[in-house]
């Protein structure tokens, strides 16, 4: 095939798909080259704006490293993070919602018991976290695997404080037999996504803030139940309308309330949706 125009070189690339042997491959590619051709149609993309586009990715992808993924960053940004996550996480009504996991977890959390510190040093206003962990059916879930990790009052994770050597404001908790969970933590304080790098730069170009409403991560695992990877957003957090990375939900949004102690308290209950028993 020679001479290809702006008119016909899109049909001459799906042509030259059409042997790809893994079905779903195929459709993904002829989607994406179909809808990136419609893209630079519709903006009429100049030569200078295509390599700038270039340019950008390369710098996204020499962002990266074992701590920093910039291109999950720059999905979050661009909402298709969280639309991913709203197409693959359909829940009967009741169920905890899924929401996005950020770039900030760490397999091999240290291992807590009920009632222990998981500030572990991490700055911040003391406060008691009682969650329970239940099915659809009100049942409790004894010895979920629950993961929970959170900024401290600087906005800040453990992995991005240079040099620190150890784990704070995370770790690894089972629920008791009645479904039930208590650790202590500080208080989960609103804090900006990183901006030092061509996300940053995208948000300053589009007069975008980079700030998250406070939350706490949690990702609980057990068996017969799907897996859920979620937040709990703090009640009156001025940012809770316009989270950079569009991850609120209305039901993820709970009171932290001020004890008489002066410690501050959560209380949050999981609902898992049990896995389809196969017929
Ligand atoms: C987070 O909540 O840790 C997070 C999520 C998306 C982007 C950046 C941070
Ligand atoms: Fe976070």
């Amino acid at each position: 095939m020679r001479n290809l125009n702006q008119d016909n070189i899109t049909q001459a690339v799906l042509a030259r798909l059409a042997d790809t042997p893994d079905p779903r491959l195929h459709e993904i590619l002829t989607s994406l080259v179909q809808h990136l051709h419609a893209f630079a149609r519709e903006v009429k993309l100049t030569e200078a704006e295509w390599f700038q586009g270039i340019q950008y990715l390369t710098a996204t992808g020499q962002m990266c490293d074992d701590k920093r993924q910039e291109f999950i960053l720059l999905s979050d940004v661009l909402g298709l993070s969280m639309l991913t996550i709203a197409m693959n996480n359909g829940k009967p009504d009741g169920c905890t919602e899924a929401t996005v996991f950020g770039p900030f977890y760490v397999e091999g959390a240290p291992e807590y018991a009920h009632g222990d510190d998981v500030a572990n040093g991490a700055a911040g206003e003391p406060c008691d976290v009682y969650a329970t962990v239940r099915g659809l059916d009100g049942e409790p879930v004894a010895n979920a695997v629950v993961d929970v990790w959170q900024a401290d009052e600087g906005g800040h994770y453990d992995v991005q404080k240079a040099g620190l050597g150890h784990a704070e404001n995370r770790g690894r908790l089972r629920t008791a037999a009645d479904g039930s969970l208590h650790f202590r933590s500080v208080l989960a304080e609103a804090y900006p996504i990183p901006v030092d790098g061509p996300v940053g730069d995208l948000l300053r170009a589009t007069r975008r803030h980079p700030w998250r409403p406070a939350h706490l991560h949690f990702k609980i695992e057990a068996p017969g139940y799907e897996h859920l990877i979620t937040h709990v957003f703090r009640e009156g957090d001025q940012w809770l309308d316009s989270d950079a990375v569009f991850a609120v939900r209305q039901s993820l949004v709970a009171p932290w309330k001020q004890q008489e102690n002066g410690r501050w308290r959560l209380d949050f209950d999981f609902v898992l949706n049990p896995l389809k028993q196969p017929a």
